[in-house]
């Protein structure tokens, strides 16, 4: 199934028709999750690979065996493409499952199960940045014109995978509605992996030792996935997806923004920001993904599970 030039759209959401069909969503929008299910929920670019990577590493307490054996895609396959039930099927172990889906899709499906979900944010401006290099090299993603052209997209959330505004409120808003949920950024992941994996290990009831930790967390380096074929996407075929345009492991920084948004690009960002976040918690002042370690992550317990400001602890 090639499909490289179609958008699949699903409640008003384009998907690339590569890996999406009306089928394979209505699937993933019914999907009977089980309790042992870890979810791994993201809107494009903010870390999905890398959360992937630490899990399978916390799992298999700091064993690489299946991290440096088997793609990232058939290990912890995407809910939502149309290949995903054979992958699961295929897959042997604790389920651990990928999904790009807004809440308002996902939600009635996975609401009253156990599943763990840990949702990964990053600072939207480095999204924008990561998701224009992506599209370049991606040919089941659209041309994204110019930079300006795409950021005006992005803040109107008329991309694939629709509004990063909508996608991250609607998750973090609901996370009470989650019996098991675990909010982390990127950027707490870039400071502190260290500390990013033991809270993961925490949430998931799998304890490594110091050393597990320590492994895990070489293995899970920018440099270390950068050169892993299984999480670097270099084993997909070139027509679909083109390493000589760029790399999907690109430079994995904060703040790369900066080298790419102008004055008034970067002012007007924070003017939908503002408008768009303006009920949402503090957790998501624009400052936050910037500010230097600042742990302000989700806790959940069994009983319930809240979004709270761990950072004054
Ligand atoms: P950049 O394009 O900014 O480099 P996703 O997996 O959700 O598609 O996100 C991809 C982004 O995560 C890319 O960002 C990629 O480089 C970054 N990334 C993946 N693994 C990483 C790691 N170990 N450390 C830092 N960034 C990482």
């Amino acid at each position: 199934m090639a499909r490289l030039d179609v958008a699949e759209t699903f409640y008003n959401i384009k998907f690339p028709g590569h890996m999406h069909t009306q089928d394979s969503l209505n699937y993933a929008a019914n999907f009977k999750f089980q309790d042992t299910d870890t979810v791994i929920v993201t809107y494009p670019k903010s870390g999905t690979t890398w959360m992937q990577e630490i899990i399978i590493m916390v799992l298999n307490k700091g064993d690489p065996t299946i991290a440096c054996s088997q793609p990232n895609w058939l290990r912890a396959p995407w809910l939502e493409q149309y290949f995903f039930c054979q992958l699961l099927q295929a897959s042997t172990g604790p389920r651990i499952i990928t999904t790009h889906l807004p809440y308002h899709i996902l939600a009635p499906a996975l609401r009253d199960s156990k599943a763990k979900v840990v949702y990964v944010a990053r600072n939207p401006k480095d999204v924008a940045v990561s998701y224009y290099h992506f599209h370049k090299m991606a040919n089941f993603l659209p041309d994204p014109g110019t930079f300006s052209e795409f950021l005006s997209d992005f803040l109107e959330g008329t991309v694939h995978y629709g509004s990063w505004f909508d996608h991250v409120k609607g998750w973090t808003d609901h996370a009470q509605n989650f019996q098991k949920f675990l909010y982390i950024t990127y950027e707490e992941m870039c400071q502190d992996l260290y500390g990013s994996l033991e809270k993961v290990s925490r949430f998931l009831q799998c304890t490594l030792t110091e050393e597990e930790l320590k492994i895990s967390q070489k293995h899970c380096s920018f440099n270390s996935m950068e050169e892993n074929i299984m999480v670097n996407y270099t084993l997909i075929p070139q027509e679909i997806m083109d390493h000589s345009k760029g790399k999907f492991m690109r430079k994995g920084k904060i703040g790369d923004w900066k080298n790419m948004f102008t004055e008034e690009q970067s002012d007007v960002f924070d003017a939908v920001y503002s408008a768009q976040m303006a009920d949402s918690s503090q957790l998501f002042k624009l400052e936050y993904f910037e500010s230097t370690p600042k742990p302000m992550i989700t806790i959940s317990t069994p009983a319930s599970s809240s979004l709270r400001n761990d950072s004054t602890q």
